[in-house]
Formats: structure tokens, C-alpha cells, sequence
């Protein structure tokens, strides 16, 4: 008889956005075009914009310290952080070093940034994940951030599916919230230029409708190889699909795919979708793309719609990263996650954003152009705590980005949350 392995997976989850966002409808009607195209067409009602002072450093400590602050869990107890991004700020140092030092996690941690466009996120979970299984992680927890900005060149195809936001999530043996199959996941990868974005650039390079065929081609690849290696073990029935979301309406592609590979018809597919996929888009409807934060922030949008309902059901999960490189795999919701998942107000952080006009948005973006070379403020702006106060948080101190030293080194600072947010 073989021991039961002890469950291992996402205890908790939380995310963080910019305060400021764009109506899909006012992008549309400066852009000339009907605003359906945006809001039914693409499926994207909301675009968070980042301000100056938030970049994926800030995104992805302040996602984790909302986790931290609402999960129990304690920073002490993190031997691994991971940082899945592909919009990181820096060509050596990873932006898992600032976060480190920024949450205050311990010295004895194994500390790195993954990269693989979309993907990048999802290597880093499922290496946690068998880091544990490994027993490496002797008891401790992995902290695993995903964080992306999201950005295209103004008035191109590209422009309505931006976004920006961080979900961190804890990894840990008899997890909270989903327990994951270590080691049953299904891969899929092939060489081809669907998404770029070349080192002097801050905008990605984009060819849309290829990209989106890529994403298909590797959705049926990672599929098929996941029922291959699961073999009996797979779950019959996936109570739910979570896919990773550039825009709403690729998830419906997403899944009359899937379901195609199961003989299902379109019809019949698309009439499954408001049950099986639609409650796991409302966040990123609000967000729009965060890149290889998007699949998770799927799970959470799920989670905070119907976790009671799904405690002991199977997910699919199904993560793209342009290149590219997918994986598809399960997720079971554990019992408790409801009450827990209520617990974590998953929803929070989408309360008292900002809108601006598309004016605010492009003269943002033409600033943003020397973000990475603006100088530190000689005065430390007001409600900013002095810069060593960086490294020990309290907990409403929310990271800011304040700009380079002589010496080009990215600095940090913390505002008291809400009331101060802003330091511009
Ligand atoms: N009312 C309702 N619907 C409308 C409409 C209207 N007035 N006008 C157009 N539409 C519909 C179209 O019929 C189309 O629907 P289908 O996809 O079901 O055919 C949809 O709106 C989009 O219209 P177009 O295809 O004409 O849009 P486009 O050519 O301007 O651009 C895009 C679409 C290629 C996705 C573009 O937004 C883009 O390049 N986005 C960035 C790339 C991307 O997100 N790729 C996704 C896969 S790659 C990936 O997932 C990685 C990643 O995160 C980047």
C-alpha cells in the first residue's frame, strides 16, 4: 500500500494594479473605432494604466504584501521567490532581488526571476511546486509573483489589449485553496515570432492574428499531451476551464478549441462557456492583459465567483507564452477554499481606481519614455518615509518607485496605502 502524498499547491492569492485605468469606450472613440469592437469584439471593458511611480517592482511587492497581510502567513517562513515577468526593469539584476529586500524575506532563500513571455509565471509555479515535492523546501513555503506591464504602441491593434498588475501566491504543502498534480502537466513548444519585444524596446512587437493561431496550435498540443501523461489519472471532467487571457474573447477561442479536441460542436461549446469559463474573466475584463500574471489572475477572478460551489472539482489550467511555450494542467479546489477565499477579499483591490481621459493616458506614456533615467527626487517627496524604511515595511506602507541614483540604481520608497498613495 502506498502513502497518500501530502497535497501540495496555492495556499493563498492576491493581486495588486495601478490606481489609474482607461475605458475600453473612450480608447475606442478616440481611436475612431465602434467601441463593440473593444468591449464585445476583444472583450475588454477596463485597461489599468501604471503612474509613474509604479512599475512591476512596486506591482509585485504590493501584491505580496496584501498576501501576506491577509493570508496569516508570515515572511519568515519563504525559502524560495520567485518572479515570473517579462517586462522586468533591469538586464542583470532580478526584480525577484528587490522584492526580497523590499518584503523583507529571509537570507536563506533561493531568489531568481523567470522568463518566457506569458509563460514565465508558470515555470516558476510549477517549479516551486516540485521544489516541494523534492522535500528541498524542508516545510518552508515558495513565494511565487507574477508581474507585467503590458504594453503596445499607441494606436495600434495592440493598444485596447494592455493592462498591468501583479498576483502573488503562496505555495505550500496542505494548501488552502487548490492542490495541483505534481508532476502531470502537458507541454507544448515550437520556435516562431508571434510576440517580441527587442531589448531597446519598451513596447512589445506584435503579429496578431498569427499570435493568435499560435496560441491555439499550443493549446491543442499541451492538451493533448496532458490527457497522454495523466493517462487514467485524468480527471474526467474539468468542472471548469481557466485560460491564460490577452483579451476576454480568446478564452472563448480558447475553449471551443479544447472542447473541439473532445468532439464537442461549437455550438454546444460556446453555450458551456458562461458556466465553464465566463465567472474566471470578470477581473481581467477590469485589468486587461497582465501577461503571465493573466492565468492567475483567471483563478482568482474564479475563485472569488465560486469557490464554495467548486471545493473538491477540477480546474484546467492552461498557460501561453509567446515564443513560445505552454503548459496545460489541473487544479483541485480545496475544501475550505470558499470560506477562505471570502476571507481574502480577492476582489479588494479593484475599489477607488482612478479613470482618466486618453489624454491623462498619452501624456503618461510619453513621460513613462524616460521613467527608467529619472533622476531620485533631491527632496524627498512628501508622505514618502525615508528610503531606509524600504527594507521594513509596516503594514499599510505601499512600495513606490521614485526614480535612479548617480549611479543608475533603481530606488524605492513606501506611502501610507490609499491616503497617500501617489507621490508625483
Ligand atoms: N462589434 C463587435 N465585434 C466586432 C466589431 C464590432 N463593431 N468589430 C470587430 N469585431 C470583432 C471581430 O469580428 C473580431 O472577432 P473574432 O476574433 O471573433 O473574429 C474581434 O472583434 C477583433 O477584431 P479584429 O480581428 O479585426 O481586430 P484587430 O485585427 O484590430 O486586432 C488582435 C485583434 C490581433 C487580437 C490585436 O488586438 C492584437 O494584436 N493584440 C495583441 C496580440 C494578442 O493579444 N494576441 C493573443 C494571442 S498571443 C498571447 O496570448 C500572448 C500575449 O499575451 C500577448
Amino acid at each position: 500500500m502506498t502513502t497518500p502524498r501530502t497535497p501540495i499547491g496555492i495556499d493563498a492569492i492576491a493581486f495588486s494594479v495601478p490606481d489609474t485605468y482607461i475605458e475600453a469606450s473612450d480608447l475606442a472613440a478616440a481611436r475612431g473605432v465602434a467601441p463593440e469592437k473593444y468591449t464585445k469584439g476583444l472583450g475588454v471593458s477596463r485597461i489599468a494604466i501604471a503612474g509613474p511611480d509604479e512599475d512591476p517592482v512596486t506591482l509585485a511587492t504590493n501584491a505580496a504584501r496584501r498576501l501576506f497581510l491577509l493570508s496569516g502567513r508570515d515572511p519568515s517562513e519563504i525559502g524560495m521567490c520567485v518572479v515570473g515577468t517579462e517586462t522586468a526593469v533591469d538586464h542583470s539584476k532580478p526584480v525577484a532581488s528587490y522584492v526580497h529586500g523590499l518584503l523583507g524575506l529571509p537570507a536563506q532563500c533561493r531568489v531568481f526571476e523567470t522568463k518566457h513571455a506569458c509563460f514565465g509565471a508558470t515555470a516558476a509555479l510549477l517549479g516551486a511546486t516540485e521544489w516541494i515535492a523534492s522535500g528541498a523546501a524542508r516545510g518552508r513555503s515558495a513565494l511565487v509573483i507574477a508581474t507585467d506591464i503590458a504594453r503596445y504602441e499607441l494606436g495600434t491593434a495592440g493598444e485596447p489589449t494592455q493592462g498591468a498588475g501583479a498576483v502573488a501566491m503562496l505555495i505550500s504543502e496542505r494548501p488552502r485553496l487548490v492542490e495541483l498534480d505534481v508532476g502531470q502537466t502537458g507541454s507544448f513548444a515550437r520556435n516562431v515570432h508571434d510576440f517580441w519585444r527587442p531589448l531597446h524596446r519598451k513596447d512589445a512587437l506584435v503579429d496578431g492574428h498569427f499570435s493568435v493561431e499560435c496560441y491555439l496550435d499550443a493549446l491543442e498540443g499541451a492538451y493533448t499531451d496532458w490527457k497522454a501523461s495523466a493517462r487514467d489519472a485524468v480527471p474526467s471532467e474539468l468542472a471548469r476551464s481557466c485560460y491564460h487571457v490577452p483579451y476576454g474573447k480568446m478564452a472563448s477561442k480558447a475553449h471551443r478549441r479544447r472542447l473541439a479536441i473532445e468532439g464537442v460542436s461549437q455550438d454546444d461549446a460556446d453555450a458551456r462557456f458562461a458556466t465553464e469559463v465566463a465567472p474566471s474573466l470578470t477581473f481581467s475584463a477590469q485589468i486587461g492583459n497582465v501577461y503571465t500574471a493573466s492565468l492567475y489572475l483567471s483563478l482568482a477572478s474564479l475563485l472569488a465567483a465560486e469557490a464554495s460551489e467548486l471545493e473538491g472539482a477540477q480546474v484546467g489550467l492552461y498557460s501561453y507564452g509567446s515564443g513560445c511555450g505552454a503548459e496545460f494542467f489541473a487544479a483541485r479546489v480545496a475544501a475550505g477554499a470558499g470560506a477562505f477565499a471570502r476571507h481574502l477579499d480577492l476582489a479588494g483591490p479593484l475599489a477607488g481606481r482612478r479613470r482618466l481621459t486618453v489624454e491623462q493616458y498619452e501624456e503618461l506614456r510619453r513621460a513613462d519614455a524616460d521613467a527608467d533615467r529619472r533622476a531620485i527626487p533631491a527632496d524627498r517627496p512628501s508622505g514618502v518615509d525615508d528610503l531606509r524604511a524600504a527594507t521594513a515595511p509596516g503594514p499599510d506602507d505601499h512600495a513606490v518607485y521614485l526614480g535612479v541614483d548617480h549611479s543608475e540604481r533603481r530606488i524605492y520608497g513606501n506611502v501610507q496605502r490609499v491616503a497617500q498613495r501617489r507621490v508625483a
